[in-house]
């Protein structure tokens, strides 16, 4: 329901996650409050979750009732475990969750069936497993993009609604699955943006990532980082208005 959202929208900012990647929840009310109005979600991850937990998304939420969140917890447990975790977030009223495709279909499917009115995208392979990393937990896999593909198809036969995929990634995954999956792409470097110390090693741009296929962006450092973050959200949100034609 929420790919349709999402791909109906002719409001550009619908497809802008912003990840309140920050390590206290004054920080957080702070940068949502900057950003209010300009990004359709705010991503909250483990930092911040484990931190203060529920509590925050009901502030965030108090302070822009029209807010709505991205859980970003990567669950992976038994079925049993991520399915009782996944209910206990109904109420925080969440419209994304993740969960690891590695914790197989059960599991994915325990978080399915739990997840009530939230989409349960499903995370492959860390971007942070180099080939050399990935050789020793799984030898017999001849590749990356392969295994990667393995574990998304089974994401998908549990019910996961989307997958997390990086700008790299989304043409393959598209030629895949068709149109049906919600595509949710981290790793947006714009061409104007310097990120200090760039860990993504998997980028693109806001045009490259849209135009093979994904559906919705996370862009963390290139606004959090900017001189003016409304200036640079809008600048993004120009960017995505030009690629969709909205
Ligand atoms: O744009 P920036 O690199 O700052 O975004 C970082 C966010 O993207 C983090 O919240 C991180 O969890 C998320 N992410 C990622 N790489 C992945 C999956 C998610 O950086 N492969």
């Amino acid at each position: 329901m929420i790919a349709k959202q999402i791909r109906n929208s002719k409001n550009p900012s619908d497809h802008l996650v912003f990840p309140l990647d920050v390590p206290n929840s004054e920080m957080a009310v702070a940068l949502a409050d900057e950003l209010k109005g300009r990004v359709g979600f705010f991503k909250v991850g483990l930092e911040l979750f484990v931190a203060h937990g529920p509590a925050l998304i009901d502030v965030l939420r108090e302070k822009d009732p029209s807010a709505r969140f991205f859980l970003d917890l990567k669950l992976h447990d038994i079925p049993a475990t991520v399915g009782r975790a996944i209910a206990a977030a109904r109420d925080l009223k969440v419209d994304l969750v993740t969960v690891h495709a590695q914790g197989g279909v059960e599991m994915m499917k325990a978080a399915v069936e739990a997840a009530a009115g939230a989409t349960v995208l499903a995370v492959t392979l860390l971007t942070s497993l180099d080939p050399a990393s990935l050789d020793e937990l799984t030898p017999d896999y001849q590749s990356r993009s392969l295994y990667a593909a393995r574990l998304a198809q089974r994401a998908l036969v549990a019910g996961c609604g989307g997958l997390v995929a990086s700008p790299l990634e989304v043409t393959e995954l598209r030629a895949r699955f068709g149109r049906e999956p919600l595509l949710v792409t981290p790793g947006i470097r714009p061409t104007w943006s310097s990120v200090a110390s760039d860990d993504q090693k998997r980028v693109g741009t806001v045009e490259s990532a849209l135009s093979a296929g994904s559906d919705l962006l996370v862009v963390g450092r290139p606004i959090r980082d900017a001189e003016c973050r409304s200036e640079a959200a809008d600048k993004i949100l120009e960017e995505i208005a030009k690629t969709l034609n909205l």
